[in-house]
């Protein structure tokens, strides 16, 4: 038996980090390098099948689950910053991106998380997300830093190459994973 189920994912974080280009990729699988900065915000939507348990202790075995994301890609610019209550209060879960050449990007997050503790929805679902893997010569954040970062969240944490497509996929399936199931 196989169950249908929507998941509602926002993206969240600095303009620029690839959040737009890591929808597109997980959504289209298509990569642009020059990509245009979002306007208000974007929604996207796949369905993809997700096997295995849950990431949940708690969860019984549930075998193949069919699950329809429902992405808003946020806009990272500030002048938009106000907008974003709008995406987030009806999520599930958040998936906070940083550029891991871009450390200004990472220090941003800790605004987003303050911000989503006090104003989301208390069962929100958290990633960390470092997104441009493939630049490695230009890192300039640790991956052991997003990990503990993610990890003094509750966090999840995935780095990503929207360029390449590493990770991507296995990004938005273990959220889903930690969505409980409805
Ligand atoms: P806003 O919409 O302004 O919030 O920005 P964004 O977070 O959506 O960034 P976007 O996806 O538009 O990407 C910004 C730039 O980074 C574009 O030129 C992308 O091609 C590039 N980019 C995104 N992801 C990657 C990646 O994984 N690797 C590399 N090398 N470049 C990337
Ligand atoms: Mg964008």
């Amino acid at each position: 038996m196989s169950t249908a189920e929507s998941v509602k994912v926002v993206l969240l974080g600095d303009s620029g980090v690839g959040k737009s280009s890591l929808c597109l990729r997980f959504v289209t699988n298509q990569f642009r390098p020059y990509s245009e900065a979002t306007i208000g915000a974007s929604f996207m939507s796949k369905t993809v099948v997700v096997r295995g348990l849950s990431d949940d202790d708690d969860a019984v075995a549930r075998g193949e689950r069919h699950v329809g994301f429902k992405i808003w890609d946020t806009a990272g610019q500030e002048k938009y910053r106000s907008l974003a209550p709008m995406y987030y209060r009806g999520s599930q879960a958040a998936i906070l991106v940083y550029d891991i050449t871009k450390p200004g990007s990472f220090a941003a997050l800790r605004d987003w998380a303050d911000e989503l503790r006090r104003n989301g929805p208390s069962d929100l679902v958290l990633a960390v997300c470092g997104n441009k893997s493939d630049l490695r010569e230009d890192r300039l954040v640790d991956r052991r830093a997003g990990e503990e970062y993610a990890s003094s969240l509750g966090a999840l944490y995935v780095e990503t190459s929207a360029k390449d497509g590493d990770d991507v996929e296995r990004l938005f399936v273990d959220v889903a994973r930690r969505v409980p199931s409805r």
